[in-house]
């Protein structure tokens, strides 16, 4: 893969900015999106690096990063929408304003990236699209509606685009993970769901290891950590089961 071009969201932070930097590491060329320009400092500097600080809720500055990515960099292989918030609250108490904000970031910022990247990926037949929903898009938590909405929307997005693409060449991953340990989570520190505590954590390293695993076999869905697959099937088939588990821990 030495040589080809990462366009990736999120870079400044957490497990998309770990994802850049392996993709450094190893070669790739990178383009790097975030609003938090410190985060994408701390990736360095590089010819092989292009810093891009852009809100992607903007549709238009989407579309000016894309085309600076291809015109600096060559043509995207690899499109990677990792950006996102995760403010908790119960819905009742979290506001309308930040209830649009988390479905405008996580679900519309995604949606622009992918409308801007991806027919450039189809048109070659040829790539990767790595798209981070979460088990939070399966499982729905207390405190966590909005950002369980946003994600759920996602993971719809994502199943029906893999399946309509299926012969475009184009290999396509939707990503669930279990809580991962990234400065995502001080997020939560506020309104911390008791949850969190039962299940320990994953590495983002342990992510981008199975999402490596997965983009060369077959599939959709990407559950990294031990429990995760297992945890998927349960709210599909005894949904009951999850809310009771999720009430006796909560206390609730
Ligand atoms: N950490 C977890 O527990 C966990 C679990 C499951 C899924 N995920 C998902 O994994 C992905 C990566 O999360 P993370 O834990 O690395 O988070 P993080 O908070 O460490 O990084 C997210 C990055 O997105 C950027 N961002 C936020 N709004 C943006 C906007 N409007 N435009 C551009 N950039 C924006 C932030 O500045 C930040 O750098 C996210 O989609 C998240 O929902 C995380």
């Amino acid at each position: 893969m030495t040589g080809q071009v990462l366009f990736i969201t999120g870079a400044g932070s957490g497990i998309g900015q770990l994802s850049a930097k392996r993709a450094l590491a190893e070669g790739w060329k990178v383009a790097a999106i975030d609003v938090n320009q410190k985060g994408l400092d701390q990736l360095g500097n590089s010819p092989a690096l292009l810093k891009l600080v852009c809100d992607i809720t903007d549709a238009r500055a989407v579309e000016e990063a894309v085309a600076r990515c291809e015109t600096e960099l060559g043509p995207i292989f690899k499109l990677v929408n990792a950006a996102a918030i995760m403010p908790l609250a119960e819905i009742m108490d979290q506001g309308r304003d930040t209830i649009h904000k988390i479905m405008a970031i996580n679900y519309g910022g995604m949606v622009n990236v992918s409308q801007a990247a991806l027919p450039r990926l189809l048109a070659r037949k040829q790539g990767q699209f790595v798209n981070y929903a979460s088990m939070a898009g399966h499982w729905p938590i207390l405190y966590m509606g909005a950002y369980n909405a946003s994600k759920h929307a996602v993971a719809a997005y994502t199943e029906v685009l893999y399946h309509e693409t299926r012969n475009s060449g184009v290999r396509i991953v939707c990503v669930c993970p279990p809580i991962v340990a990234t400065p995502l989570l001080e997020q939560a520190r506020d309104c911390w769901p008791k949850i969190f505590d039962v299940f320990p954590p994953i590495t983002p390293e342990d992510v981008l290891d199975a999402i490596e695993r997965k983009l060369k076999g077959k599939g959709l869905w990407v559950f990294p950590g031990p429990m995760t697959a297992t945890s998927w099937r349960l709210r599909r088939w005894i949904p009951g089961l999850v809310w009771k588990i999720v009430h006796r821990i909560e206390k609730r």
